[in-house]
């Protein structure tokens, strides 16, 4: 029985470690995520290298992002990755028909983001074409990424300038499959993942991390299925979708005017991350109770309507104080599961959906969900700390969540980090945070909170929310205690 309002630590109890993989972002031929987001014009005046923003390289290189997911999402399951290399001048155009049906000219392909993930020092997961694509096709791909010898595909690859394989491990195959990625059964896709990943080769030592496209949000059935039907040695890793919806899909709501009745359904929609994780975990451990298949929740995070004036396609929205406070707590749920949830990416890292960085020409700016993912980087690769958390509940009207929510790590110096949300929009909590063997450790803090929660940054104003230091914290023995505000994040550091 921990104390209302207590948190207690048990680092003595420390088992599994945070991987880094958890801090994973999605990058879509989607709106401006990668044209006119990482990608400028071939004669743009905004700085880059080989047409690759240098702001937008710097600000992720900062927060240390640890892979990237692409070309899909939806577009994966169309795309032909043939198109996308060789001469720009030679390369065919195609539809993107789920995106705006804009004409992708396929200026950026399989050399192009391999040439932005090592300007970022990030590890690729390319996404391969299931629902359109032949066994083939996705078998030459690997064959021309990762085989270092003579044959057909290696040869182009030499001949398109790139003597070397890249040696890219994470590979999806498919996305969406139940749904934008062919309208397959669980059944026929659990089929189709053992032909399709039967010829997705490992050359030498570049071994691929395979992930089957796996669950949308509430389907356990799709997990059962491919858990029981494809053996578990084929699979890296499943995967699992869930984006959090204030209102319906018909009607998601306004990123940044919203009530406190928008406000807590998208918090309560968030939440439930914790409940899905533990469902499907729960039927994973039924096939695989050694865990040795990961859940990678490979797309995540809040969809709002677009921002009023722009393509409904290209889902362009704002990013406010509520988003960072979902990105929190969703990435303290994946830390807590950090026995079966081992890879999550956020939907999508520019200009799309739940973005860091949003662009307008030649400005940028960062969203307070970047915010969060720098703060949080200190959680990558750390030992997790097991936390009990009795808190109180944010009540509004009839209904009530808990108010707060945490986790906890200990990094490779001996340093204790613990980030601690009160999703509560009214009223700060007087907090205990008990952590046995820190006497001598000594507490400070950094916040990010903002008088409203619908703040957040503009283009005139792009520093109006990020983290400051939080004098609040006073250690007294193992004890940590402050006045968690309302609506905000806490970051306590415990070091020498
Ligand atoms: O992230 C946007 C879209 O959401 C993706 O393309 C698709 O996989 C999902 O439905």
């Amino acid at each position: 029985g921990v104390k209302e309002n207590r948190i207690v630590a048990s680092p003595e109890f420390s088992k599994y470690t945070i991987s880094r993989h958890i801090y994973g972002h999605f990058s879509e031929h989607l709106g401006h995520c990668i044209y006119g987001g990482y990608f400028v014009d071939e004669n743009s005046t905004i700085p880059n290298t080989r047409r690759i923003r240098t702001d937008i390289v710097d600000a992720l290189k900062k927060i240390h992002i640890p892979n990237l997911r692409w070309p899909g999402g939806c577009f994966a399951d169309e795309y032909h990755w043939n198109d996308g290399i060789g001469l720009r001048a030679n390369r065919p155009k195609m539809v993107n028909t789920h995106w705006g049906g804009v004409t992708e000219d396929n200026s950026f392909g399989t050399h192009e983001f391999l040439d932005l993930c090592e300007m970022l020092g990030t590890e690729p997961y390319i996404c391969g074409n299931v629902g359109s694509g032949t066994v083939e096709e996705m078998s030459k791909w690997v064959e021309y990424l990762n085989f270092d010898g003579v044959s057909p595909m290696a040869e182009l690859r030499k001949q398109n300038g790139h003597e070397k394989p890249w040696k890219v491990q994470f590979w999806g195959v498919g996305n969406e499959n139940w749904g934008c990625g062919g309208n397959m059964t669980a059944e026929f896709y659990a089929d189709q993942y053992r032909r399709y990943a039967t010829y997705a080769r490992n050359y030498g030592d570049a071994k691929l991390m395979k992930i089957a496209g796996g669950a949308n949000s509430f389907d356990y059935h799709w997990t059962e299925t491919l858990m029981k039907n494809v053996p578990l040695n084929m699979m890296w890793g499943v995967s699992l979708h869930y984006y959090t919806l204030a209102g319906g899909w018909d009607k998601k709501g306004s990123a940044t005017t919203f009530g406190e009745n928008e406000y807590f359904s998208a918090m309560k929609a968030c939440l439930r991350m914790d409940e899905l994780v533990t469902k499907h975990s729960t039927v994973m451990d039924r096939y695989d109770p050694e865990k040795r298949v990961a859940l990678a929740v490979d797309e995540w995070g809040i969809w709002t309507d677009v921002e009023p004036g722009t393509n409904p396609g290209f889902l362009f929205q704002q990013n406010s104080l509520r988003d960072a406070l979902i990105a929190a707590s969703t990435l303290n749920i994946f830390n807590n599961h950090s026995d079966r949830v081992r890879m999550a990416n956020l939907a999508q890292t520019v200009n799309v959906l739940q973005a860091l960085i949003l662009t307008d020409k030649e400005k940028m700016l960062l969203t307070p969900t970047y915010h969060v993912f720098d703060l949080y980087q200190v959680h990558q690769d750390a030992a997790l700390i097991p936390l009990a958390v009795n808190t109180k509940d944010y009540v509004f009207g009839t209904e009530k969540l808990p108010a707060l929510n945490a986790s906890a790590s200990r990094d490779k110096d001996g340093n204790i980090h613990l980030t601690i949300v009160n999703i509560d929009p009214a009223n700060a909590i007087d907090l205990q945070v008990d952590v046995p063997g820190t006497q001598t450790l000594k507490a400070s803090a950094q916040i990010l909170t903002s008088d409203k929660f619908t703040d957040h940054n503009t283009f005139e104003k792009p520093s109006a929310l990020k983290p400051v230091a939080f004098a609040g914290v006073k250690k007294t023995g193992e004890s940590v205690g402050l006045k968690i505000p309302s609506k905000s994040l806490v970051v306590i550091t415990l070091a020498k």
